[in-house]
């Protein structure tokens, strides 16, 4: 899978290469395969809802860097750091958002809010998301190798409308999460709230 795009120096002094090399150590290959279709995703949204196209691929690419860490490293940064301590009622699935955003712009050296904020909010969504932030919590959902009931259904709401797609996905995660008993991190419900509930 390749793509065409060179990074200007606006967001990183790594090139898409460098960047992909630092990543792709942070993870197992079938996850660094995930997190390249997420890229292709992404940049097909970027190209239809007018987004930056080098911020997608760099916040797409950068997404799940931190889903890796041990559980005792994110743990240890929770405790140490600015974080609330309510996420230590949560795992990965949460942390690695949150976290990850920090250990991208502490690691990497990447300091784009936009960029930082897409990578905080991927696992949660947020009442208040800029269209980049929706770009990326739509691509991990429906990027080529996703495969679940809805899947074809979330596809089309990405097609027709990307606040439709948020929706969708809020909808059909929350409802996931209800019926496998997971807890609810109090960020899903603020954003299925917003972006679900109608009035
Ligand atoms: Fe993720
Ligand atoms: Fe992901």
């Amino acid at each position: 899978m390749t793509t065409e795009l060179v990074y200007g120096k606006k967001n990183t002094d790594l090139t898409r290469e460098e960047l992909m090399d630092k990543i792709s150590r942070q993870m197992s290959e079938k996850r660094f395969q995930h997190v390249l279709r997420v890229e292709k995703k992404a940049l097909e949204l970027a190209e239809k809802y007018h987004v930056d196209k080098e911020e997608a691929s760099i916040a797409a690419l950068t997404h799940d860097y931190a889903k890796e860490r041990s559980d005792d490293e994110m743990i240890d940064l929770i405790k140490s750091h600015d974080f609330s301590n309510d996420l230590l009622d949560y795992g990965n699935a949460i942390w690695h958002g949150v976290l990850g955003a920090y250990l991208v712009e502490k690691e990497l050296d990447i300091t784009n809010p936009e960029i930082l904020d897409a990578i905080r909010l991927h696992t949660t969504g947020a009442k208040e998301m800029t269209e980049l932030a929706k770009v990326i919590y739509v691509a991990d959902y429906i990027e080529d190798g996703r495969d679940f009931p809805g899947v074809i259904e979330a596809r089309e709401c990405a097609n027709r409308d990307l606040d439709e797609a948020v929706a969708y996905e809020t909808y059909h995660t929350l409802n996931y999460l209800l019926k496998s008993k997971k807890k609810i991190y109090p960020k899903t419900l603020e954003t299925y709230n917003y972006w679900v509930v109608s009035n």
